[in-house]
């Protein structure tokens, strides 16, 4: 490279990383702030005044993708001179180089396996002022997880698993993030190490499918509850938490892990998806109702006070009005402390496409509204029947407003509450009096007997 084509460019000082999806996103988000950081750049508060302004995005549902297209389509190349503009995530993976065609201002595209490049790429923009793009599909073996800019000091993220190999019919994951890769276990274990004597309170193990982990690598012998045992041995572990899990892949000896395992929390992740077995076998769950309730049962008969969460699609091709009855029906047997309820998307390159979308809109959008409806009323009434009970806290930040405290339980139960900011960070007994919306509000007490919750 000649010395005067690089006096040509102005070095960038500062950047802005706009991330939309999933925690896998978020995370990867936290690992490119820290590549940046490393080489000198500092972050921007505001999008408009970064020099380099990336948009690392989700692909899960059309609109997760029309809200990053509509931003990119209305930014045009005008507001900053200079600022190198990027996409990151799983658009770039599903659309590639197709980005440039619709989005001429955009200089790069880096997809989910080449995270590590994205230093090289920026240069390579710089310096040849041409748009650039890396969208490998073989996974990334020297990520360093461990440069990640946290800004949480209290909680973060740590990533176990990248990819999915269960190809749920609706899904594009699998096709954006790749085949299911372990990382290893003293990787693993080491960065959680790190974080515990960095102060951090509580982990969140994330992947895909979290509980699908080692699988891929029987040589490791170490299945999911397996690194849960070597997780909840670090001295100073207070809470370890994970996101996502499948249903096929929660074992007896996980739900042991979670009666256990003191720092393990008593939270679980079931997304059952649908509640007819029909709609199951098209979704190509691999498990059916009767086998997910029998997993509850037993999860509840070990763990008497775990909470779940769900992740359900309404609106599936061919799906009847009796079939999203049984659905309802499982939310009322179930009674999910917290769900993520969708109405389906067609997503290109899945196996779905195939069936036509004949659910019409109107449909899909009442269904979604009376699960809604019916989710809120079962988590109102399961709401009052905490009140007046008094909960271990981990005191995570302030509240919007500046006044109250924020933090959850073990069970990730929402509260805020009035409190010094000295306690961020450590772990508490709050006394739950009253609610507003799906947050409790409580009051700080002294150290006494808790409701393990
Ligand atoms: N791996 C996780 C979830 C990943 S995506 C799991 O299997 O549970 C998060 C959620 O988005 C899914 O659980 C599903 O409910 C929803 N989702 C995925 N593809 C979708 C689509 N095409 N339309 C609507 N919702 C979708
Ligand atoms: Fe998508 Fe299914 Fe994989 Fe979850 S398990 S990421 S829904 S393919
Ligand atoms: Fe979205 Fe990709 Fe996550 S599609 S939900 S960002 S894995």
């Amino acid at each position: 490279m000649l010395d005067s084509q690089i006096l040509i460019f102005m070095e960038p000082k500062t950047y802005f990383v706009r991330t939309y999806g999933c925690q896998m996103n978020e995370l990867d988000t936290e690992i490119m702030a820290g590549q940046l950081e490393k080489r000198g750049l500092t972050a921007s508060p505001t999008e408009e005044e970064a020099d380099i302004l990336i948009f690392n995005t989700c692909s899960i549902r059309d609109l997760a993708e029309r809200k990053v297209m509509g931003k990119l389509g209305r930014m045009g190349r005008g507001q900053k001179k200079n600022t190198v503009i990027g996409v990151t995530g799983c658009m770039a993976m599903a659309k590639k180089d197709s980005l440039f065609r619709k989005f001429p201002h955009l200089d790069f595209v880096i997809g989910t396996n080449n995270i590590t490049d994205l230093g090289a790429v920026i240069d390579e923009v710089l310096y040849t002022k041409k748009q650039i793009f890396k969208t490998d599909d073989r996974f990334e073996e020297n990520l360093d997880y461990l440069v990640a800019k946290r800004n949480d000091k209290v909680k973060a993220h740590v990533s176990i698993i990248r990819g999915c190999d269960k190809y749920c019919t609706y899904c594009v994951v699998p096709y954006t993030r790749g085949e299911e890769v372990s990382r290893p276990p003293e990787s693993i274990v080491e960065e959680c190490r790190r974080l515990v004597d960095q102060g951090y309170k509580e982990l969140t193990l994330v992947g895909q499918n979290v509980n699908s982990y080692g699988k891929d690598k029987p040589e490791w012998n170490c299945l999911f509850h397996d690194l849960l045992y070597q997780l909840d041995k670090i001295p100073g572990m207070e809470r370890i938490r994970f996101m996502t899990s499948h249903p096929i892949d929660i074992t007896v000896q996980l739900m042991e892990a979670i009666r256990d395992l003191p720092s393990l929390c008593e939270f679980v992740h079931f997304p059952i998806q649908a509640g007819s077995n029909r709609i199951l076998k098209k979704m190509h769950r691999i498990y059916t109702k009767e086998q997910y309730f029998e997993k509850v049962a037993l999860l509840r008969q070990l763990v008497p006070n775990v909470t779940l969460g769900t992740d359900i699609i309404v609106g599936f091709p061919t799906e009847t009005e009796e079939e999203f009855q049984e659905t309802l029906e499982v939310m009322r047997q179930i009674r999910y402390s917290v769900a993520f309820l969708y109405a389906y998307s067609q997503r290109k390159g899945t196996p779905a496409m195939r069936w036509k979308d004949d659910v019409p809109d109107e449909v899909k959008q009442d269904r979604l509204q009376r699960i809604l409806d019916l989710q809120d009323e079962i988590e109102s009434e399961d709401r009052l029947a905490l009140l007046g009970k008094t909960f271990e806290v981990l005191v995570e930040r302030q509240n919007k407003d500046g006044k109250l405290l924020r933090g959850s339980t073990r069970c990730w139960r929402k509260v805020i509450f009035e409190g010094s900011e000295s306690l961020i960070g450590t772990l508490q007994q709050v006394h739950f009096h009253s609610c507003a919306h799906q947050t409790f509000i409580g009051e700080l007490l002294p150290a006494k007997k808790l409701n393990v919750i």
